[in-house]
């Protein structure tokens, strides 16, 4: 075969190739293939020595006419690739704006602490100021200061939480301690008449754990507040009318209340307060088992061994105190069976309040 017809295949065989190649890859392998060291186009320029003499620049210019197409459609064969493999990478990384979003949770605060600042409003708005106690609490401040006897059960330390001092000291070798988790926030009421200058018009929140096992009314660790005023001259009378006040603010002025008699180390006399039942009004359901009453606070005038024991004059002054389960009012308030469900962290139920 002639070198021109050669040239003409070797040239269309490249043209067609450089077409048909999708990558920029193929596309470098072809133009290896056809121009590059030891290409096909390549090999004629090598061999010019082979041609008849009259015929070299001929062949030359015919050679060099190929190469410049051929490099020509590479070039052009290139810009469209490029394009197309950037557009193949734009693709690949959209982000497709139609999808919906996903939504944010935003927290709220939880109904126990919502109840806790609510009661305390209701406090301050009497001119109660609110003060914390230590939650890791002496024998004394939970107990003894609060006249609790010393063969009283709650101070076993099968019914209580000891904190054990486990590096060798002589109540813990004993496996005694007088270091505890507080039981109530009573203790606070100790402090507070120690520390703090006459009258006291306190209220205490604050957590308070119980060697309870969790069930519908009970938890192992929950949320009290504890309430205490001392001043000349204070009597029953203002414990009932400040408890009912808190009451009606709290439950809403429908809910009925009363006082019952009962028994608390540091109070004299004592009383349990109930509220009328907010799912049958008084008429008895299993919510309020039966009674029409649940039970929400413990409260008294404050024992005057107890004024003493802290260094006040139970002659001169006289005061009373109460503490709240604020799990217990939360559920009550809302009708809540079981104390354990404002502990679960259920989205669909706490969003309820
Ligand atoms: N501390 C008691 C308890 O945890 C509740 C209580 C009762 C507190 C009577 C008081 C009170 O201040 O006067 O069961």
């Amino acid at each position: 075969m002639a070198i021109a017809d050669e040239l003409e295949l070797v040239r269309a065989q490249a043209l067609a190739d450089i077409a048909a190649a999708k990558s920029s890859e193929e596309l470098d392998k072809v133009r290896v293939a056809v121009i590059g060291k030891s290409g096909a186009l390549t090999k004629y320029l090598r061999s010019m020595g082979e041609v008849p003499k009259e015929e070299r620049a001929q062949v030359g210019r015919a050679v060099n006419e190929a190469r410049a197409v051929v490099e020509e459609a590479l070039a052009a064969r290139k810009e469209t690739i490029s394009q197309d493999e950037l557009a193949a990478a734009i693709d690949a990384a959209a982000v497709d704006i139609t999808l919906p979003g996903r939504a944010q949770q935003i927290g709220s605060r939880h109904l126990v602490s919502r109840i806790t600042d609510e009661i305390s409003e209701v406090f301050l708005g009497l001119g109660y100021n609110v003060v914390e106690g230590p939650e890791v609490e002496t024998d004394y401040y939970n107990f003894t200061a609060l006249n609790a006897p010393a063969d009283h059960p709650s101070r076993s330390m099968a019914d209580t939480f000891y904190v054990v001092d486990r590096s060798g000291e002589k109540s813990a070798v004993k496996g005694e301690s007088d270091v505890l988790l507080r039981t109530q926030t009573s203790g606070v009421q100790v402090h507070t008449m120690e520390d703090q200058e006459l009258p006291i018009y306190i209220i205490a929140p604050g957590k308070v754990y119980r060697r309870d096992v969790a069930d519908p009314s009970h938890l192992p660790q929950f949320h009290q507040i504890e309430g205490l005023a001392i001043d000349k001259g204070i009597t029953f009378g203002d414990l009932k009318g400040t408890l009912e006040f808190f009451c009606r603010q709290v439950f809403g002025q429908d809910r009925k209340t009363r006082f019952r008699a009962h028994y608390f180390p540091f109070t004299e006399p004592s009383a349990e307060v109930d509220v009328s039942c907010g799912i049958c009004h008084g008429e008895g359901c299993r919510f309020c088992k039966h009674t029409g009453w649940l039970e929400i606070l413990g409260c008294g005038m404050v024992d005057p061994n107890v004024l003493e024991m802290s260094g006040i004059d139970s002659e001169v002054y006289s005061g009373f105190a109460f503490g709240v389960g604020v799990e217990r009012v939360a559920c009550l308030k809302y009708n809540v069976p079981d104390l354990r469900m404002l502990l679960e962290g259920d989205m669909r139920f706490l969003r309820q309040f």
